[in-house]
């Protein structure tokens, strides 16, 4: 069975459920993030991966840099660090 996996990004860690996407998960705990197709072609939700490597049942055809995942269908293998922030950023204390 799939375990949950740790994301860390710009201003949370959140655990994604094995059930959701990474889009979703990313839209549940309130984050920036941009999205058309939500199935690999459109090339929207990309974001940049810092830690941790995912992998696609298919090959997505939008295109990717060198460093970018796209989370509407990409499968987190283990942590990830990304660069996504909230749509509200948390203030952080001086
Ligand atoms: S939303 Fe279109 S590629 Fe992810």
């Amino acid at each position: 069975m799939k375990k949950a996996i740790q994301i860390s990004t710009e201003d949370l860690v959140f655990q994604l459920d094995p059930s959701e996407t990474l889009l979703e998960g990313l839209e549940r705990t309130g984050h920036q993030v941009e999205y058309q197709c939500r199935s690999g072609y459109c090339g929207s939700c990309r974001v940049t991966l810092h830690s941790g490597r995912v992998e696609y049942s298919q090959q997505p055809l939008a295109y990717l840099r060198q460093g970018e995942i796209l989370p509407c269908c990409c499968q987190p293998l283990e942590p990830l660090e990304i660069s996504v922030g909230l749509i509200t950023p948390v203030k952080k204390s001086a």
